[in-house]
């Protein structure tokens, strides 16, 4: 993709790891992003719209249009996580209160909009729920054959969940949608199939305190971590008291290290290690780059009625169902090359961020 710029349309339910994959495409020179739709999932959906916008000013980027999703899911009530991504969803970042607005038209018009003014061409991004995704194909149900690729954040694939045993959170949150999308696909004759990145593959993206050092250092930021003056150079640890504010130099390096100190607390608190899974940067990667993961395609569907496994995606490899593929699952990713490519863009965009 070297050279070109390439339209690219998001659609996420802000959230730390949104965050960061916002912050990815903005990082990225071949992302023309022509839009954001939010959607409710990790927190309501005020929420997740603030913290798009906020994040566009924080980065100083002006004329991506922001659009309001859906406050619930197609079917079930809604259900949020804020003891995953915090209170407002940014963990204990807080962001300013943005000065710009919503579009006037809502998120799944904003994807219909967005596909026909790039048919062909249309990069989307999804990760969160796909309630938004689902209405949009209610209304253009052109799409699939309209965008170039689709890549999705979701479900979990011969692997456990990590909302009930078996179900991943943007599944199960809104599983209905997430249905309605692959059976979108499903009938389309579309020539390209949603890319699918699920737990057993966006696990191994895990981000460490070392890791979110290294994207300080390369920020220019100073100290790199976050600790008390006097110790600059020591990465986060679970020993520092909770909530220990940053003190980065670099205001986008601050905002995301107080982001992740949240996620490394809840997945230290879930007996994972003081980490976190960068599920959704992985998607917005190889959404740019798609050589960055293997794939398998098959045919997925997604479990509503089951009492146990609803919101459970499942992976027919054998062709019990006589389907054809409606996905092409990622199956292997190298996470010491996607956290490299984090790391250089993302910190050559926040240090001159810092000078602008
Ligand atoms: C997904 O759930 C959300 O909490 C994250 O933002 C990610 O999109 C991982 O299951
Ligand atoms: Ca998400």
């Amino acid at each position: 993709m070297s050279g070109a710029r390439h339209p690219v349309f998001v659609d996420v339910d802000t959230g730390v790891d949104d965050a960061m994959a916002l912050v990815y495409l903005f990082a990225s020179p071949e992302a023309d992003l022509v839009g954001i739709a939010s959607t409710a999932g990790n927190v309501g959906v005020h929420d997740v719209c603030r913290n798009n916008l906020a994040l566009l000013e924080l980065c100083g980027i002006t004329g991506v249009p922001v659009s309001r999703g859906s406050e619930t899911p197609l079917v079930a009530p809604l259900r949020t996580a804020e003891d995953t991504h915090g209170p407002e969803g940014m963990g204990y970042a807080r962001l300013r209160v943005p000065r710009t607005e919503l579009t006037g038209y809502d998120a799944a018009q904003a994807w219909v909009r967005a596909a026909h003014a790039h048919p062909g061409e249309l990069i989307g991004i999804a990760t969160g729920p796909l309630t938004n995704l689902a209405l949009a194909l209610r209304a253009e149900p052109a799409l699939p054959r309209l965008l170039k690729r689709l890549v999705i954040m979701g479900g979990a694939f011969d692997y456990r969940g990590n909302t009930t045993p078996v179900a991943e959170w943007n599944t199960h949150v809104d599983p209905e949608s997430a249905a309605e999308v692959f059976a979108a696909w499903t009938l389309s004759g579309a020539e390209h199939l949603p890319i699918v990145l699920g737990l057993n593959l966006t696990e191994h993206a895990v981000m460490t305190p070392e890791l979110l050092g290294r994207l300080a250092e390369a920020a220019g930021s100073t100290p790199a971590g976050s600790t008390p003056a006097g110790s600059s150079s020591t990465p986060m640890s679970a020993l520092d008291p909770r909530g220990t504010a940053s003190t980065a130099s670099n205001p986008l390096i601050r905002v995301l290290e107080d982001a992740m100190r949240f996620y490394f607390e809840f997945h230290h608190d879930q007996g994972e290690g003081y980490l976190a899974h960068l599920h959704d940067p992985l998607a917005a990667a190889v959404a740019l780059d798609t050589t960055l993961v293997r794939y398998r395609p098959a045919p997925v569907d997604v479990e509503l009625t089951g009492t146990l496994t609803r919101g459970m995606t499942i992976a027919d490899w054998s062709g019990h169902w006589g389907r054809q593929p409606n996905a092409l699952i990622g199956t292997e990713v190298d996470p010491a090359a996607f956290f490299d490519r984090f790391i250089a863009r993302v910190g050559r965009f926040a240090r001159q961020l810092d000078h602008s």
